[in-house]
Order: C-alpha cells, then structure tokens, then sequence
C-alpha cells in the first residue's frame, strides 16, 4: 500500500541511525517553533541501537531533549518501577539516565499499582497523551505473536490503554531476560491499538531472522489475528528492516 513506506538496510546500525536522525529532525524542528517534541518509546532488543545513536547525537552533537516528552508503549504487571527487570529501569539504564530529559516529561504506565487502580490510571495515560496534542512519532517493535506494544492476537482496533494478559510466544521469548518462565510475568499494562494508530507518524523496526514470518504476514491482510496488520490503515508508516527480517516481503 501507498501509505508504508519501507527501507531496507544491510546494517543495522545504519538503519538505527536512520530512525534516530528521524526523531533528531523532529526534535530540533520543534525546538524552532519553541513546542513539544512528543515520543512514543519502545522497549527490548529492537530500539537500542535507535537509543545508543540518539545519546551520541546529545554527547557528541549537542543535541538537546529539554522540549521532549516521551510515553512509552507498555510495562509488565505487576512490576515494580524500580525492578531491574522493569521496562521502567530499561528506559533509566538505555536512554533517559544519558541525556538531558527533564525526568518529569517521561512516562511509563506503573506495573506496580493494586488492580483496582488500574482502570484510572490508563484513562489519565490517555488523557496525558491527548492533552500535549497527541503522539508525534511513535517507534514500535513487533512480536512474533503480531504484537505492536503488548496487543496480542485478538485485540480490537479500538483498544486503549489497559491491561492484558500476554501470550505464550511473547513469555517464551521473554525467559531468557527473566532466567525460566515461571518468572515471566503473565500480565502487562499496554498501551492500545488505538493509541498507537493516533500517532501522527508511526516507525516499526524490526530485525532478524526471527521476525521474517511476521513480517510476510503483517503485510498481508489487515487482521486482528495479527495486530501489527493495522499499520496498514495508518496514512504515515515507516517499516525499518534488514536483509534478514526483509527476507519473506514481496
Ligand atoms: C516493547 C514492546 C514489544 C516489543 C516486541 C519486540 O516495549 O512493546 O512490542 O517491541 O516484543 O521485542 P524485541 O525488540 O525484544 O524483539
């Protein structure tokens, strides 16, 4: 389709830097006008080379993200912010502690709230998102379930933030991080959808052999089976692969 635009790289890192001088680009462009820069973050394997170019553009180049607010896609529940093994401390350890991000402008739906809570909290997650005039890019990884953010299999095109019970595959490619399943959370707080095809621009990355057949399907028919398949319906996409994940699309 018209709307996805899709790169291919032979290096990675040439793709990460890519997608880092994108959100740089989007950055300094607000900072003209003296407005928000406003992010949609993902966590995990994907975006780290995305993470490592954007702290060299700030150390090396002076790039500043003083204007910039971030809301990142998901975190497991329950979790603690301050566990190590939270999407909360990835963020600390890979980006944030690196750059100079106002703390208060970065935002994570918290994995540690009593159920009760949680509805609430989602609502006001929304709310923060729409009152700073909506997402201006969102980065996304994929699942080999067809996941964007944790909306597995199943989930409606007008989901929003909330919780979700995660499927077999995302807790299996989860048990190396967590050392065995049982540690695995079996539950997360997600960022919906909808949420995510709010965003002005949207930038899936993906890499590597294990993400080729999920790539074939995600560009095949829009289907709930495959959440990822909605970025079809979205006018401004940009799909960031390799050789390797590229291998199976036409
Ligand atoms: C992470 C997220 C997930 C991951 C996906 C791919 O915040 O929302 O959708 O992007 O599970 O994970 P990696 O990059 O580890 O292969």
């Amino acid at each position: 389709s018209d709307n996805i635009r899709m790169k291919i790289y032979e290096e990675k890192d040439h793709g990460s830097a890519y997608v880092a001088q994108r959100l740089a680009d989007l950055i300094i462009s607000k900072q003209k006008i003296g407005a928000p820069a406003v992010l949609g973050l993902a966590t995990g394997a994907t975006p780290k080379g995305v993470y490592k170019e954007l702290i060299r553009l700030h150390k090396d180049e002076g790039l500043s993200f003083r204007n910039v607010f971030t809301f990142n896609l998901d975190e497991y529940y329950p979790m603690l912010p301050t566990n190590e093994m939270s999407y909360a401390t990835f963020m600390k350890k890979h980006l944030f502690e690196h750059i100079d991000i106002p703390a208060e402008n970065t935002n994570i739906v918290d994995g540690s709230l009593s159920h009760h809570d949680i509805d609430n909290h989602c609502n006001l997650y929304e709310k923060k998102i729409s009152d700073l005039g909506g997402i201006d890019i969102q980065l996304l990884g994929i699942g080999r379930s067809g996941h964007i953010g944790f909306n597995e299999p199943g989930s409606t095109a007008n989901s929003v933030t909330r919780l979700v019970t995660l499927c077999d595959t995302t807790r299996k490619d989860a048990i190396s991080d967590f050392d065995g399943l049982e540690n695995v959370p079996v539950q997360a707080i997600t960022m919906g959808v909808k949420t995510i095809l709010d965003a002005k621009e949207i930038i899936l990355i993906a890499w590597g052999n294990k993400k080729s057949d999920i790539m074939q399907k995600t560009l095949g028919e829009i289907s709930a089976e495959v959440p990822a398949s909605y970025l079809l319906t979205h006018p401004n996409v940009e799909i960031i692969l390799d050789q390797d994940s590229a291998s199976l699309c036409k």
